[in-house]
Formats: structure tokens, C-alpha cells, sequence
């Protein structure tokens, strides 16, 4: 047994896409099957808090908007913090502004947004991951001139990392 959900909290569904591209590149690539679970899916409440027990990798994708995270996805991690001890852990994050960090090849700007978004808040409620990234996003609204910076292929070789370590099958400690 050696199953994988993918939980994601969005505001605009940039979140939902990449989410969507990775379950597919771990479906064609790698042959694992992927329980995609949107936690803020108002239609099924069930989604809000899903039972993570019977999955050894927890893939959670997380939007960054207006300088902070999409509180479904800090709520998630924070109720089930005891339960990820001992699974593996995938995060990934929607930064317009590490995106745009990313396309202009700042790579210190990049990597100090990607500890800002994900290292910083996952040291905070002590939780440990197994590979963590930070891709772009898609502005919406008064912000649309800013376009969509995310780069597909920095998403799907960050998959294809995934699914590698979800192959492998070993144990996290
Ligand atoms: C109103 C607004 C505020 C935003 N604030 C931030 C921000 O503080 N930092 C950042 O990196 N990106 C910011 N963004 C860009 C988002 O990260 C981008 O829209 C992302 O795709 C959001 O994910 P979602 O579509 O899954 O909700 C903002 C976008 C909007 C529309």
C-alpha cells in the first residue's frame, strides 16, 4: 500500500491546474494513482477535512495571495500536523511573486520567497517535508495585467521529483 492525495486550498484556480498537472504527469509517468481533494470545494463538505490515514504521501498545494496562505491549506497542515509524522510530505505553493522572482532568473529573490512561503510557516508548527516548491500563479482581477508566470516545465519536473521518491517506496523517518 503506498497511496497518494493531493490536497489543495485555492482562491482563483491557478492552484486547481497545477495540482491537475502533477497528478497527470504521476498518473502517465509513474503509474501512481492520485486522490485530488479541493479543501475548499463548497459542494462537499467532506473535503474540508479529509482523512489522511490510509495515504503514505500527502502531496498540498497552497495559494498565496494578499501576503498570506489560503487558510484552508494553514488549517489542514495545523489539524493533522501529528498525523504527517512518519508520511511523506509534498508542498507546493501559488506565488505571484515567486514566479515572477523565478522567470526573471532572481534565484536569491526566488529562494527567499520559496523559505518565506513554505520553509518559515512549516518550521513555525514543527513539520517536516520530503521536497517542497514554490511555482508561479495566475493574477486575476485588478491585478490581471500581471499575467500568468507560471513555468509548466519547472511543474512537471518537480512532478516527475515526486513521483520518483513516491516510487522508490521508502519510508520517511
Ligand atoms: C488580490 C491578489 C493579491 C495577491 N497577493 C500576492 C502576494 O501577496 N504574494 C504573491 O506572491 N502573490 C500574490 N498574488 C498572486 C497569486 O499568488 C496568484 O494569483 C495565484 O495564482 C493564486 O493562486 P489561486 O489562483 O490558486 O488562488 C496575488 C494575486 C491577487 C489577485
Amino acid at each position: 500500500m503506498n497511496k497518494t492525495i493531493l490536497v489543495y486550498a485555492t482562491r482563483w484556480g491557478a492552484t486547481t491546474e497545477t495540482a491537475q498537472e502533477i497528478k497527470n504527469v504521476l498518473s502517465e509517468k509513474y503509474n501512481i494513482e492520485v486522490d485530488l481533494v479541493n479543501l475548499k470545494d463548497k459542494k462537499k463538505k467532506e473535503n474540508r477535512n479529509p482523512d489522511i490515514s490510509p495515504y503514505e504521501n500527502i502531496i498540498i498545494g497552497i495559494s498565496v495571495a494578499k501576503f498570506r496562505w489560503a487558510k484552508e491549506g494553514k488549517k489542514f497542515l495545523k489539524k493533522n500536523k501529528g498525523a504527517l509524522a512518519g508520511k511523506k510530505l509534498f508542498v507546493f505553493v501559488s506565488s505571484g511573486g515567486a514566479g515572477e522572482a523565478y522567470q526573471k532568473r532572481n534565484i536569491e529573490e526566488y529562494e527567499r520567497l520559496q523559505k518565506k512561503w513554505i520553509d518559515n510557516n512549516l518550521d513555525k508548527w514543527g513539520i517536516k517535508f520530503t521536497s517542497r516548491k514554490a511555482f508561479g500563479g495566475r493574477y486575476v482581477g485588478q491585478y490581471s495585467h500581471l499575467g500568468d508566470n507560471r513555468d509548466w516545465s519547472q511543474i512537471r519536473s518537480w512532478a516527475e521529483e515526486v513521483g520518483k521518491i513516491i516510487d522508490s517506496g521508502e519510508l520517511n523517518c
